[in-house]
């Protein structure tokens, strides 16, 4: 019945051919081809290359092993399928029933039959079994001492990201070496969410109370888009993070660049190393290498320097640290001090740009609601000055 409403042409089709031969009347109508065809063309749109937060291209070792088994029991499956509508077909071809005919015999049970059918698919079960606990066995294993330990915390709604091996924090965009598996521990500073980055990884639940582990080996450079995958609060659809996996100079370059974004120092000239560079044109660490600073800022300019009063009047310090060195634990919002080079603000909501983030700091309820963010009534001169200090943090 299911089926019926799912693919209802299919039945209706197969239905017509077989009114069509026993009454001779109707003829094959155009209009379920075109269906038929134009089905298959949304299909193909369905391409993982537009839609790239898919589990079918797996980039990553751990990916690779659970889209391997997909595949297993895909071809398994489609197999069965073949041959079961095979028969079927051929039946109701090979028997079907003319106006006229008598009863047809009547038979109950066949043990022959019954035996193996019962026992084809116990086999393929097991076939599938098989890799399928060897899978489980091998993803939940402890990785190796060389790994990489990534600290996750999941907060309503955003994602933190603590490195204990260079001493840095960032948010809502995680950096991976390509070709050095990390070793994911992971904890929730409120209800339950779930990690999960499609290409990389399968799900797992982040709890308040335990830690959770995963991990997994980055194969290909390149950002990717990822989600939390347990409904966590009303803006658990805008709990999107980045994960930005990059050949290895380039994630130590990242790493030593987030090193520099330590305390203010006593000079007062705040994030300095990020500045210099910038206003060299270089392109900073944390861009990645694919996207170009667009102009130089003027750093210590009037707006920078109003911004960073705001900063400090308006509260926002109370709640977002600006150090990647040493940053303190348990800040209520996500870390800043890299916020300026990345693609999305607000943990996936809206990218990165000054307008949104203007737009971002003056109606947090408005854009997500619910956020811990309120609304500060900022007007659109201080939202200014305070995208001209964020965008600084590069
Ligand atoms: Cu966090 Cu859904």
């Amino acid at each position: 019945m299911l089926l019926a409403q799912v693919f209802p042409f299919g039945f209706e089709w197969i239905y017509e051919q077989d009114e069509r031969v026993m009454l001779r009347t109707a003829a094959w109508r155009p209009s379920r081809f075109t269906a038929l065809c134009l089905l298959a063309v949304a299909l193909l749109g369905c391409s993982p290359e537009h839609y790239p937060q898919t589990t079918l291209l797996p980039r990553g070792d751990f990916a690779r092993i659970a889209d391997d088994l997909l595949d297993t029991t895909v071809r398994w499956a489609l197999l069965v399928f073949v041959l079961v509508e095979g028969v079927l077909i051929y039946a109701i071809f090979r028997f079907r029933g003319k106006p006229g005919d008598p009863e047809p015999h009547q038979t109950h049970g066949n043990t022959t039959v019954e035996i193996i059918w019962t026992v084809i698919p116990a086999l393929i079960l097991a076939a599938i079994a098989v890799p399928t606990v060897r899978a489980i066995f091998q993803t939940n294993a402890i990785p190796a001492k060389d790994a990489l330990t990534i600290e996750v915390v999941g907060h309503q709604w955003w994602w933190e990201f603590r490195y204990p091996e260079f001493n840095i924090t960032t948010a809502n965009e995680i950096h991976v070496p390509v070709g050095r598996t990390v070793s994911l521990r992971m904890a929730s500073a409120d209800v339950i969410h779930s990690f999960w980055v499609p290409q990389f990884a399968a799900k797992r639940d982040v709890f308040a109370n335990r830690e959770s582990r995963l991990w997994f080996k980055a194969e290909v450079a390149g950002e990717y888009p990822a989600q939390c995958a347990e409904f966590c609060g009303i803006q658990h659809g805008r709990m999107a993070y980045r994960i930005r996996a990059q050949g290895p100079e380039e994630f130590q370059a990242w790493v030593a660049h987030m090193q520099t974004l330590g305390p203010k120092s006593a000079s007062g000239a705040a994030p300095t190393a990020a500045q210099k560079a910038v206003a060299a044109g270089v392109t900073t660490a944390s861009q990645g290498a694919t996207v170009q600073q667009p102009q130089a800022p003027a750093a210590q300019g009037p707006e920078y320097a109003a911004g960073e009063k705001l900063f400090t009047s308006k509260g926002c310090i109370g709640c977002h640290s600006l150090q990647a060195v040493n940053a303190p634990k348990g800040m209520v919002g996500p870390n800043l001090a890299n916020v300026g080079a990345r693609s999305y603000i607000a943990a996936g909501t809206l990218k990165n740009t000054d307008e949104n983030l203007a737009h971002w700091i003056r109606d947090p309820q408005g854009i997500k609601k619910g956020v811990l963010m309120p609304n500060l009534g900022i007007n659109e001169t201080d939202a200014k000055a305070l995208v001209a200090y964020l965008r600084a943090h590069q």
